[in-house]
């Protein structure tokens, strides 16, 4: 049986996007997107599952007190679905230590910057702030410290001088999209092997950033 896959999202949805594609077209190395789970009623994220015609689930967080609460609603969620990977693409929550243990090395996230540079919310306005010529994108494995597990790819974009946040994080989410699929297809193809910070990975059939065709 091939992964089931969850993707956690709280806003546009580009990320998720790219891999509910990915998953309609055999693309995640035998991985498919199951479910769609958002913080926001609103967001439009839920939109895209519908159209890609993949379940969605709003998971309100009004009712709990605590992050651990909730973080409890989530593994249920997602348990029901028998899910064996969790992709954040723009979750706008920090997950609790029970939510991480209960997907051990099976919860990976994408940022906007290359880490461990500009963590946080602002990753691209701070980047910007901070005058750097290069920033750009990382997928890693979400550990119990924010933006900080082991790191499965990255590729940088250059800063232009006119760039704004807008504009640069627009050309960060292209490098996003593939990179995001990628790393996907690396997971369900059995091709990373987390050894303590390090993640190695068996690039065998071709360089994982270099993928273009489906499989
Ligand atoms: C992306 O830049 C991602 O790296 C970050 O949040 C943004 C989500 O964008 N975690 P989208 O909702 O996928 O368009």
């Amino acid at each position: 049986m091939g992964t089931r896959i969850a993707i956690l999202a709280s806003g546009e949805g580009t990320n998720a996007k790219a891999l509910l594609d990915a998953s309609a077209n055999g693309a995640l190395g035998g991985g498919e997107v199951v479910v769609v789970v958002s913080d926001r009623r609103e967001a439009a994220v839920l939109d895209r599952g519908d159209q890609a015609g993949v379940e969605t689930v709003f998971v309100d967080p009004e009712p709990f007190s605590t992050r651990a609460g909730y973080g409890d609603e989530l593994v249920r969620v997602l348990q029901g679905h028998n899910i064996s990977l969790v992709c954040l693409a723009g979750f706008m929550r920090i997950l609790p230590p029970n939510f991480i243990k209960a997907f051990p090395d099976q919860i990976i996230n994408i940022h906007p910057s290359l880490l461990p540079a500009f963590p946080g919310a602002h990753p691209v306005r701070d980047a910007i702030e901070w005058g750097v010529r290069v920033t750009g994108a990382t997928v890693h494995f979400a550990d119990e410290k924010v933006d900080a597990g082991p790191i499965i790819l990255q590729q940088a974009v250059q800063v232009l001088p006119d760039d704004d946040e807008e504009a640069l994080h627009a050309r960060v989410k292209e490098v996003e999209h593939h990179l995001y699929v990628d790393a996907v297809w690396l997971f369900c193809s059995q091709k990373l092997h987390i050894d303590g910070r390090i993640v190695r990975v068996d690039d065998s059939e071709a360089p994982p950033s270099k993928l273009k065709e489906p499989r």
